[in-house]
Formats: C-alpha cells, structure tokens, sequence
C-alpha cells in the first residue's frame, strides 16, 4: 500500500527503500524456489511461442510497479521455465548453482562496473588475476601457466626470467601490436566454453598466420588462410565446429577409437594426408569429458603429436576439468601441453586511445585476452564460492556426483534388460535398453514427456543412449532410487508394448530406415543435447518424422505410450 501511494504521488522508478524491501522478498523467493523445486514438473508443459500470447506486444511506455511485474513473472514466465536445479534434471550438465554464487552474482551486479581494463577498475582485474592463479593452484596445472609462478612478481615477469628474452624477440617482430607486460602464464574468465575454444583458436590462427606470412610476403593473407585445418574428435561438442565456421579454416572431424577416445595416430596420419596435399595443418582441439559420454581423448599422443607437428594444443575440459581439483583424477591433465598465454595476448590486442591510462605498462587488460570488452565482475562470484566452499568443500561436491553416478550404474547393471555405453568416470552415464535403438528412443520419449524427469540422447556408434548427468548440488542416493523407479517403470511399458507388438527380428533387420535416417543425421552430441526436438516435445517436425519412419508396430507402440504423431497440418 505505501508503494501505491507513492506511485500515486508520482514516485516512480524503484528507489533504495524499495529496492530494501523487494531485495529482501526476493532472497525469500530464490530461497523458497530452491528448497520446493522438487514438487514442481521438471519441464515445463509448454508449446513453442506460448510466451507471445501471454504478453503485451509494446514495451510499457508508464512505469509500472514491482509487484505487479513480479505477478506476471511467476503467472506467465515461471510456468515455461525447465527447473535445472531441479533433483530430477538429469539432462546436458550441471550448471553449478550455489547460494554463494547467486549472492556474488548480486553483489556483482550491484557494484555495476565495466571491467575492460585495469583502470577501469583495478580490483576487478587484480581478483581476477588472483582467483585464477588459486584455481590453477586448486587443478593442479604446471607452474608455468600460472599468474603468479615462482618466476613471476605480480603477475608479470620478474627479471630473472628466462624467457624474458623470447619475448622480447616476439616483441620486436611486431611494433604495431601492443602487448600486455611480458607476461607468462595465467588465465582468464569468458563467459561461455565456446568463446574459449573460439579465442584459443583465433590466437592459433592469429599466429601462424603472421609467421607464414613472413614465410611468404608476396602470398595473398586469404590464399594462406585457405590452407589452414584444423582437427578434432567426431565426440567434441559443436561449439568446436562452429569455432572453425567462425574463424574460416577447414576442420576435420576425426574418428575415436573404441573408448570413444582420439588417439595420437589418428591425428598424426590426418596431418601428415593434409601436408601432402598442401595444406597447413596448425590447431587440435582435445576435450576432457566429452559431451556425449564423459570419454577423455589422449592428451599424451596427441601433445606428442602437436609438439612433434608444431600445431597448437587447445584442451575443451568444459566438464571435466574441474575434477583436477581431485587428486584421483589429475590422471586426466597427463600430457598437458598448450603455448604461452603471450601468443593469446597478442593476437587479440588493440589498443585505441580512448583505452589507454599512465600504468599500462604494469598491468593486466583483459580485454586483449578474449573478444568482449565490456566485462563483469565474475571473478567476485567465484572469489566467494571458493571460500564459501574452500577445497575440501569443492571436493566433496564433485566426488559425491561421481559417486551417485557409479551408485546408479550399479542399479542399472543389475536389470539384465539395459547396458551401459562408455564408462563411467565423472557424474555422468550413458545408458540404453539392449535391442533395435527405438526401444530407448521410446524410453526417453515418454520419460521427457512425463515432466517427472529430464535427460537428453547421445549416440555412441550408431547407438542410442540416454545420458543421465547427476546434476543437483544436493542430489542423494534417494534420488537415483526415485530415478531409477522412474526410468524401470516405463521400461516395463515400452518392453511389454514391443513384445506384443513385433514379431521377433534380428537386431539387423529391424527398423532399418530408421538406421539408416539415423546414420545419415550427424548425430553430433551437442546437437542432440540442444535439441528439444528430440527430447520429447510435440509439435517439431523431426519427431514426428521420425516416429514415420518406424514400422507399424513401432508406431502403434508409440501411440499407445502417448507420444502423439502429428500431422503435417498439425506441424504447419
Ligand atoms: C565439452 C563441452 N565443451 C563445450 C561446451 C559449450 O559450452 P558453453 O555453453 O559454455 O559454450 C559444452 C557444453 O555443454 C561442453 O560439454
């Protein structure tokens, strides 16, 4: 009533009393919302475009009050909303949400600064170099990638460095650039995994162009351009792919082997077909925790590899890279091999004078380390999670995932009806009903469609699994039972479904256009775990297509486990 009445008096946009009270509300809420969200569906029942409906076309041109605005969030917005932090969201990965980091994410957006240089807030740049040198610490990365190594002062080089002297060779090749310090190791925040893979890449590229180009000066910088490929698994996530789309280099997408791992051979042999014709092969991507299984590619032979070919190492550790902070697991890092952060720096540097400020010279831009310029305080959510949680803290959380995921792979090993593809070494599995792929396709179908549970597909050498990602904080043994329940109690209907309804057939004749669709669809990971398409939801036209292509049985057994099939008019 007050705010209505200071409304009234024509007091309008929200003020720091305001912002006290509805601040404090809002904790509640997030509070609440954490503590209920298991009574909630874990998806929401919506169709495409049900948002458009429910809101005014015209942005408002009145202010409108807080409260009123906070009703149509949770009439309108929160119903489509898929609970992530939900105990049964078992799809993609965790998005490591804790209480720490939603309150330094406030605390961030309070201080409202723009970090792009050291000047434009010198703590902002200083925790950052600080947060990043105690998480290399906490990973266990060799010193020399480090902030702040024994070799190093403040981050930057001290003088008896040894590699002072390379670097000032790089310096003086190219005036026009302006570099950061002399810098050594040290890392970075960027908002996603695939701005890394991309800002690794164009440095790669950045590179290797400039050295050939000093190879050749009289060749066109898009003729050499033309000749640059680049390598990694068919399992690595897209985001690689479309890191080459971006910076216009060819990129091959090489086999696994049979742990769903790329072997040093494979990449070597790529390379060495690629020179023969021509080519000038200078970037591999390995992942540590691939999206569709959670497989490691070899980093000792393809380190090797690189070191021996003189291409650039980038390691994609998106999921599993935080396991290093685990001793048990620093067995993944073995063979890290990467280029100095010097090379990153300057193929990314511009300098306009606008930007510049008296102590350039002795301080860290990241701006040069990554595309945006504008950046957020996130160091500061990260400063207090890691203390909130210290490494005993970070450890249990990570270890208690891996442990539910082995308790649940015990489960589902003991009913005879379904394996396990791949294994199971982090919190994530992959399994599948055994028989013709549309038994677990079905499977997944009708679990999504239930909201009672979420998890995505992956295909594992024209095999149709389903991963299962423990992806809760404070998931429990209690919950994998409940999954577990879930996942056996439609197993049971789509088995009996398939029993009544097909005849018996070899695994190899049955379904064969769907095989053959399914072979032709590169089935890579992360487009199938983006996809809602193919996780259940009505109405997409792949789905249906799909569903089309099973036989008789296979559709009536659909039908019966209520997957609608639309028609072409209902997909319009
Ligand atoms: C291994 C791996 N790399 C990269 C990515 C892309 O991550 P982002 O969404 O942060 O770009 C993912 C996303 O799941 C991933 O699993």
């Amino acid at each position: 009533p007050i705010y209505s009445l200071l409304t009234f008096l024509g007091k309008k946009e929200m003020d720091s009393d305001e912002f006290r009270i509805k601040g404090k509300e809002l904790i509640d809420y997030i509070a609440d919302y954490m503590e209920n969200i298991k009574d909630e569906r874990v998806t929401p029942d919506v169709e495409p475009g049900y948002l458009k409906s429910l809101l005014p076309r015209e942005a408002p041109v009145k202010a409108e009050q807080w409260d009123s605005i906070f009703k149509d969030f949770e009439s309108k917005i929160l119903p489509g909303i898929t609970h992530w932090q939900h105990p049964r969201f078992h799809a993609y990965f965790p998005a490591g949400n804790s209480y720490p980091s939603i309150l330094g994410e406030i605390l961030s957006a309070g201080l409202g600064i723009v970090g792009f240089s050291w000047a434009s807030s010198p703590s902002c740049t200083e925790l950052e170099t600080i947060v990043m040198d105690w998480l290399g610490r906490l990973l266990n990365l060799p010193k020399f990638l480090l902030p702040f190594s024994d070799e190093t002062e403040n981050g930057h080089l001290s003088e008896k460095d040894e590699s002072k002297g390379e670097n000032d060779e790089l310096e003086k090749e190219s005036d026009d650039v302006i570099l950061d310090p002399k810098p050594v190791g040290g890392g970075v925040v960027l908002g996603s995994a695939s701005e890394c893979v991309l800002v690794a890449l164009l440095s790669a590229r950045g590179n290797t162009l400039r050295k050939l180009k000093s190879q050749h000066p009289f060749v066109e910088d898009g003729v050499l351009l033309s000749k640059l490929v680049m390598y990694t698994s068919k399992l690595a996530h897209s985001c690689v792919e479309k890191a080459g789309m971006i910076a216009m280099v060819k990129i091959r997408l090489l086999d696994h082997d049979e742990n769903y791992s790329l072997r040093g051979a494979t990449v070597e042999k790529a390379i060495k077909d690629d020179k023969s014709n021509g080519l000038i092969p200078f970037f591999v991507s390995c992942t540590l925790g691939t999206t569709s299984c959670c497989s490691f590619d070899n980093l000792v032979e393809v380190g090797n590899v690189c070191k021996r070919e003189e291409v650039y190492l980038h390691v994609d550790g998106a999921y599993a890279g935080s396991a290093l902070i685990c001793e048990e697991f620093r067995y993944f890092s073995v063979g890290l091999e990467v280029k100095d952060k010097y090379m990153l720096t300057k193929a990314l540097s511009v300098d306009p004078i606008y930007l510049r400020y008296k102590e350039m010279d002795k301080a860290i831009d990241y701006r040069h380390w990554g595309i945006a310029l504008s950046r957020r305080f996130r160091s500061l959510k990260m400063w207090f999670t890691i203390r909130s949680y210290g490494l005993e803290g970070l450890q249990r959380y990570i270890r208690g995932h891996v442990r539910l995921a082995k308790y649940l792979e015990k489960l589902i090993l003991g009913d005879s009806r379904f394996e396990i593809l791949g294994k199971v070494v982090l919190g994530l599995l992959c399994f599948r009903l055994k028989g013709p792929n549309s038994l677990s396709q079905n499977l997944l179908f009708v679990l999504n469609d239930s909201g009672k549970i979420h998890m995505v597909p992956s295909m594992l050498d024209e095999k149709y699994v389903i991963r299962f990602c423990v992806n809760a904080e404070n998931s429990t043994e209690q919950d994998m039972d409940a999954a577990w329940d879930l996942i056996k109690s439609y197993a049971d209907q789509i088995i009996r479904q398939f029993e009544v309804d097909s005849p018996p057939m070899a695994e190899s004749t049955q379904f064969p256009e769907i095989t053959s669709k399914l072979r032709r669809i590169r089935f890579g990971i992360s487009k199938m775990v983006s996809d809602p398409r193919i996780n259940g939801q009505k109405k997409y036209r792949r789905t249906a297509t799909t569903l089309r292509l099973f036989s008789d049985s296979s559709k009536y057994l659909a039908r019966k486990c209520s997957i609608v099939e639309k028609s072409d008019e209902d997909l319009e």
